[in-house]
């Protein structure tokens, strides 16, 4: 495993991590998410992403109890706050309320006293900006968690809340964590140029567009058996966008440049985004544990200038850029 600073941070992260959205508590039994756990730990993986949203916040039970018995030391733990945890108008969004009532909340799941970074899900455009970072500030010196971060947040969204954190003394976020991958590439116009200037480190989820990438749905067959395009429990919608035959069928004429390069197509997919300096990890996901060992060969692989123009020549106009694709729901959801 190779490991990247988190941004202009001290904080060592691995290049690849383990998150585990739609699987840990849902699509997958408990055995099945301790295996691939004990898969990445086995390779090297030290850093794990989850949200206290994640299977209605059981993820993030499975992943602590998962966890139990291993270094804490050793470990970068990842979790968010924003979607809803439970029914009241104030079990979502980013008021110091549910900020402070919803680290407790996943920290209690996850079995830990502190988590090394906690992240700001969404934009909250109902709750004032400085009320957020001044409650990610008190988490912060509580000792509830090391460091802050932000997902999916727009370019003047981020730098606003710099202006705060300059402005007041607060803790910097040293992180953001968008959608990134070979097919949506919505970070690169105005997100990366701004977080590369302010030491903010990528940490990005989807890599292998949900599975996609790995060039296992054929374009008019139906899905394999057991991938999370038959996930009835939510996996199939998320994955659908990706699910059209102009995606797949570019995806397959990738095959081959994988096969030169001497990776399999997950690889190539989570290489693809490491190959960005910005870019502290790639998130990946798992159903099983073979997945995890397959796609941490990815580390350290460096992918020549002419490989990635073949990539965007053979991916063409099926590439997602715009950054207005970068987007919090207008009200809390
Ligand atoms: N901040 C956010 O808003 C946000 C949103 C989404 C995700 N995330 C984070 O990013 C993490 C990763 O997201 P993701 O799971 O969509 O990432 P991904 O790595 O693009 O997709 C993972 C899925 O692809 C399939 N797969 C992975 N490797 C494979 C391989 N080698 N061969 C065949 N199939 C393979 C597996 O699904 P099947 O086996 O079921 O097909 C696996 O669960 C999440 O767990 C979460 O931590 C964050």
């Amino acid at each position: 495993m190779e490991f990247r600073y988190l941004g202009r941070s001290g904080l060592k992260i691995s290049e690849i991590a383990y998150g585990n959205w739609i699987t840990h508590g849902s699509q997958v039994e408990e055995d099945a998410a301790r295996a691939c756990v004990a898969a990445a730990l086995d390779e090297g993986i030290t850093t794990f992403d989850t949200a206290d949203v994640y299977a209605g916040t059981r993820a993030e039970e499975v992943l602590g109890r998962a966890l139990k018995g291993v270094r804490r030391e050793s470990l970068e733990i990842f979790t968010k706050v924003y979607w809803p945890t439970g029914p009241g108008p104030n079990d979502r969004g980013l008021s110091r309320k549910h900020i402070m009532e919803s680290i407790n909340g996943s920290l209690r799941r996850l079995g830990t006293d502190y988590v090394d970074l906690y992240q700001a899900h969404r934009f909250d455009y109902e709750t004032p900006l400085e009320e957020t970072m001044r409650a990610f500030e008190d988490v912060v010196r509580q000792g509830k968690a090391l460091y802050i971060g932000v997902s999916e947040w727009r370019a003047e969204e981020i730098e606003a809340a710099l202006k705060i954190a300059e402005a007041r003394g607060f803790d910097r976020i040293i992180s953001s964590q968008p959608q990134y991958s070979m097919l949506h590439r919505v970070i690169e116009a105005e997100v990366v140029p701004l977080c590369e200037r302010e030491g903010i480190g990528q940490i990005v989820w989807s890599p292998i567009a949900q599975g996609v990438l790995t060039g296992k749905y054929l374009p008019g067959q139906p899905p394999p058996a057991g991938s999370r395009a038959t996930d009835a429990q939510g996996g199939a919608d998320f994955v659908k966008a990706w699910m059209g035959d102009d995606v797949l069928t570019r995806v397959q004429n990738l095959k081959p440049i994988a096969e030169e390069a001497g990776l399999t197509m997950a690889q190539l997919a989570v290489a693809w985004v490491l190959q960005n300096p910005n870019v502290s990890a790639a998130i990946v996901g798992a159903s099983r544990p073979e997945q995890v060992r397959d796609n941490v060969k990815a580390a350290g692989v460096e992918l020549d200038p002419a490989l990635l123009a073949r990539i965007d020549a053979t991916l063409g106009d099926v590439i997602t850029r715009d950054p207005a694709n970068t987007q919090s729901p207008a009200t809390r959801p």
